[in-house]
């Protein structure tokens, strides 16, 4: 199968595996859930990740088994010199879904030779699926969306998160969060980068920044704040290149502005 081809195929399994792992997600939200955690009494992992990313695993090796798999549960495949690479994350806001806040999503990101080329976040609740194509746009419910034109930090809405290691590390963001409060129009943190990198890309939010995020958080969502027409970056201005020890999206037009108090408090 052609390029093309081939990613028209993986968008299609992407859009049909989220919306079946966010319907499981939105009939068990009020259920009584089993809660884990992992690397810090903050990190908490549910049945519902789990079952959510069993799912897209299991339909990914069976219909693509060549193609290598990085999922935030560890059930993925690495197939060192696959062509193809799904990174994902089966629930994205699990804090959120452990008290049944709505706000998390599924996000599946697919990768050619280290590039984003796919990206998919489905919100179950409010039923928006979000989708990118590298070089054919971003859409949410298949409509183009955009960034904002808003040129001015002060009257910008922005949203952060901040690291389940926040306990433990001087690291915190807090900082950053103390400079933005004072600078921008108004703050969020809402508990989900792959909404909150979403929410960037059909202008709800004007920037976003974070630090020490995973690669399956901002997988699907970075490419879709970028064929909405905005701008991601570390803090340096650099291109991310896999990892996502900081994050900053923006719709471009405040990208600068927004460097510019990460770098006083940072
Ligand atoms: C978390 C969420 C949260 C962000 C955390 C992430 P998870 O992902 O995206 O908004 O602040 O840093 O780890 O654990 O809910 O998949
Ligand atoms: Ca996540
Ligand atoms: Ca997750």
């Amino acid at each position: 199968m052609s390029g093309g081809g081939a990613r028209d195929a993986i968008l299609a399994l992407a859009r049909r595996l989220a919306r079946e792992a966010g319907a499981l997600q939105r009939e068990r939200y009020e259920e009584h859930h089993e809660i884990d955690t992992k690397s810090a009494a903050v990190d908490l992992v549910t049945e519902v990740d789990r079952a959510c990313e069993a799912l897209v695993v299991a339909a990914i090796e069976k219909e693509r088994p060549g193609d290598a798999i990085l999922a935030e549960e560890g059930g993925g495949q690495d197939r060192p010199g696959a062509e193809w690479r799904w990174v994902i994350d089966p629930l994205d806001g699990t804090t959120n879904y452990a008290h049944s806040y709505p706000r998390f999503c599924v996000s599946i990101g697919v990768e050619r030779a280290g590039r984003s080329e796919v990206g998919v976040v489905y919100d179950p609740l409010l039923d928006e699926l979000y989708h990118a194509v590298r070089g054919a746009g971003a859409f949410r419910n298949d409509r183009p969306i955009s960034v904002t034109e808003e040129p001015e930090l002060s009257r910008a809405l922005l949203a952060t998160g901040f690291a389940y290691d926040r306990r433990a590390s001087e690291i915190d963001n807090l900082d950053h969060f103390g400079d933005f409060l004072k600078s921008s129009r108004a703050l969020r943190r809402d508990g989900s980068a792959a909404l909150d990198l979403c929410y960037v890309a059909c202008g709800r939010l004007d920037g976003y920044w974070e630090l020490k995020l995973q690669p399956w958080d901002v997988a699907a969502g970075s490419l879709i704040v970028e064929e909405a027409g905005g701008r991601v970056s570390d803090f340096a201005g650099r291109a991310l290149a896999g990892s996502a020890v900081q994050i900053l999206a923006s719709n471009g037009h405040i990208h600068e502005a927004m460097r510019e108090v990460l770098r006083r408090s940072g």
